[in-house]
């Protein structure tokens, strides 16, 4: 099977009240571990890739480990698709080199300004059987060293939700809704809570429309505890509680993006063999147990939170 858009796999997400994973690929291992475990789950997935992981990893390697993925796992639908493309020329290059979906990120322009940078791209990326999602609102986080504080994020405002999807032919949006990047998203002491409200009055607006939520990493306390426990130093992390995402799956939410948990996953792992045996300087020996976490964390979201288990 070649690589495919996300069309049919959103369209199946919405009338059957599930998500599906959109998780950053950086490396082999990362690879591996996501498609692995999307196999063995028959999952439809996506795999992304951000300006910095092409910056880190390069291009061309990221697709040809896609690739090989593919060959290894033919049975389950993947797409590839560009993480917070931040401008056309970013977007055109993934699409003449191989992806099947590209995000054009124009929140931080003025509603006007998105609405044309969405379309051009949304034109380019049509023309070329490649398939597009744009941002509302402002998620507050870290993205490739591009930090938005709290106060600078903001809600998308459901008002707006309509005429830029007309305007902009745009086949997906992702909105802000109170999740945000990275592994600190919420304040100690302060109890999570995504405003489902939002949510709901902009699935009014844009009836069967996917929609997708960044910034949904729940970041497991169990991997914050080892890498604490093994020389590492994460203060007070906090994420996305799943029984919230799993609520958001199971409405207009078809694609969720996880990358943070990923992470700490893999880091985890690392950190735990290094720690424990300092003599160890095969990379083997400590990123497989760090591969191994990547693929539980990645079974964990499809089976127990997406519920794209058996889509495929
Ligand atoms: O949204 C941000 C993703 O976690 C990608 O992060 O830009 O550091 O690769 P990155
Ligand atoms: P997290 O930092 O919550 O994993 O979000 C990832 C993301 O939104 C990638 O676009
Ligand atoms: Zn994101």
């Amino acid at each position: 099977m070649a690589l495919v858009t996300t069309t049919e796999m959103f369209k199946k997400a919405y009338a059957g009240g599930y998500a599906i994973g959109a998780f950053n690929v950086n490396n082999m291992e990362i690879v591996q571990a996501i498609t692995e475990a999307a196999g063995e789950l028959n999952s439809p997935i996506i795999l992304q890739v951000s300006a910095g992981a092409r910056k880190y990893a390069n291009h061309t390697y990221l697709v040809k480990l896609v690739e090989a993925a593919l060959i290894e796992n033919p049975n389950i639908p993947i797409a590839l698709h560009l993480d917070h493309g931040a401008d056309f020329e970013i977007c055109k290059s993934c699409i003449d080199g191989g992806f099947t979906s590209v995000m054009i990120d124009g929140s931080k322009y003025a509603f006007q300004d998105n609405i044309e940078l969405t379309k051009k791209v949304v034109e380019y990326a049509h023309a070329h059987g490649v398939v597009v999602e744009a941002e509302l609102g402002k998620l507050a986080g870290i993205e490739d060293d591009v930090k938005v504080s709290a106060e600078d994020s903001s809600y998308t405002q459901p008002d707006e939700v309509e005429e830029f999807v007309t305007k902009t032919g745009v086949d997906s949006l992702a909105i802000a809704i109170g999740t945000s990047h990275g592994a600190y998203k919420f304040k100690p002491g302060t109890k999570p809570q995504l405003r489902f409200d939002i949510l709901h009055e902009i699935e009014k607006r844009i009836p069967e429309f996917p929609i997708v939520l960044h910034g949904a990493s729940s970041v497991p306390q169990e991997y914050v505890k080892i890498i604490n426990e093994n020389g590492g130093h994460l203060k007070d992390a906090i994420g996305v509680p799943e029984d919230q995402l799993r609520e958001a799956a199971r409405s207009a939410v078809c694609k969720i993006n996880i990358d943070s948990d990923l992470r700490l996953g893999l880091t985890a792992g690392v950190r735990e063999v290094l720690f424990k045996d300092p003599s160890i300087f095969d990379p083997r020996d400590y990123l497989k147990v760090g591969r191994a976490n990547v693929k539980a964390v990645v079974a964990h979201k499809i089976r127990d939170v997406l519920g794209s288990e058996g889509k495929a």
